[in-house]
């Protein structure tokens, strides 16, 4: 097994086993109405998310792809986003790139689910020859780009120049011809983030905040010294970056990911702005704990508790949820108060 090919499963096993105790979205509390006025079949929660339209707003988010055990997670995903006809990223497609052998660890996503809306995954220290190639590798709908500095520099072998990641973004932006979602894997984003990709052409991002999957926490526990755990709380939680993301949100779209673990945190997201939620941890933990029709019947019931909320919320769609009216803990409040969000 090359290095790579380790590293792959490393962050499998540790994602798997890294319990995640409480929710950040326990600081964002949703007012509730006594009388919804609408009835549940007037809900349809269809996201047009830049020119790409989404039946549901929830995705399976980019995690793997590049070894064997990889490529069967890979196969179940596709499977569970066909059955539950919800969009799916696959993870980093480096490897792919650099060697054909590992590619139907990738494609087996798009001979799953032939129909289904499937996101292709580069870094931003990939150059746009690259990037068209994994576009096509997969006929991906969408292309996303993860920006994850953290994650590098904490690996020994991660990179440790970051001078060509918003050139190549602005090439791939302007060249290339399927939607563009740059996304974090976890730190979230700041509006200063923000403001770099707007001024570049990003219309998309996916803020993927702290208080889910952790590849710091991760890639110390990769090493026998854990000599940066220090590091662990690192970024922007996904309530905080949503928060950040407010004053590009007439302009840009905002996906949110990162420690959604329930129907009622996808919520908060979308009121907190998001037009669709990715889960990673969650799904991954389902289908390797409980197996494919538990992880199947895990995203039905996500989706229709979805639905749940919208009602007691009185919310037909999407616009309507992002009026829904909310609280924020002191802490939060404070934090928008010292970054001027309002
Ligand atoms: C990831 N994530 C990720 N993101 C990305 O853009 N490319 C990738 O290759 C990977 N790889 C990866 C592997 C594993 C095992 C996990 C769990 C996650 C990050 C992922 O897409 C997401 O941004 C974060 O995991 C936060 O979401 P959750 O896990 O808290 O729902």
């Amino acid at each position: 097994m090359t290095t790579r090919e380790q590293r792959k499963d490393d962050h499998i096993r540790l994602a798997l086993g890294h319990p995640v105790t409480h929710s950040s979205f326990d600081a964002v509390q949703l007012v509730h109405r006594s009388i919804p006025a609408i009835k549940r079949s007037d809900i349809s929660l269809e996201t047009p998310l830049d020119s790409l339209s989404l039946n549901f707003p929830l995705y399976i988010n980019a995690m793997t792809g590049g070894s064997k055990w990889a490529g069967e997670i890979n196969e179940k995903l596709a499977i569970i986003s066909r059955e539950t006809d919800i969009a799916m990223a696959v993870g980093s497609m480096h490897a792919a790139l650099k060697n054909s052998e590992l590619i139907p660890t990738y494609r087996i996503i798009r001979e799953r689910n032939p129909h289904g809306k499937v996101f292709a995954n580069i870094g931003a220290d990939v150059p746009l020859d690259l990037a068209a190639r994994a576009v096509e590798m997969l006929n991906a709908d969408a292309l996303q780009i993860h920006i994850n500095a953290p994650q590098e520099v904490v690996m020994p072998e991660g990179g440790r120049d970051f001078t060509d990641w918003l050139t190549n973004i602005e090439e791939i932006v302007r060249t290339i011809d399927v939607p563009v979602i740059v996304k974090e894997v976890g730190f979230g984003m700041s509006k200063e983030t923000l403001e770099q990709l707007y001024g570049i052409g990003v219309k998309t991002v996916d803020v993927s905040g702290r208080g889910g999957t952790n590849f710091i926490h991760i890639e110390n526990e990769r090493r026998p010294k854990k000599d940066q755990s220090y590091l662990s709380e690192w970024g922007q939680t996904t309530p905080v970056s949503l928060l950040e993301s407010q004053p590009f949100q007439q302009n840009m779209t905002i996906l949110a990911s990162g420690g959604i673990q329930s129907p009622l945190d996808a919520i908060k997201s979308i009121a907190l702005g998001a037009r669709a939620v990715g889960l990673s941890r969650a799904i991954l933990t389902e289908v390797e704990s409980n197996g494919l029709a538990a992880a199947i019947q895990f995203i039905e019931t996500f989706k229709a508790h979805m639905i749940d909320i919208a009602l007691i919320l009185g919310a037909k769609n999407l616009d309507d949820l992002q009026q829904v009216p909310y609280v924020l803990s002191p802490e939060l409040e404070s934090w928008q108060r010292q970054r001027k969000l309002k």
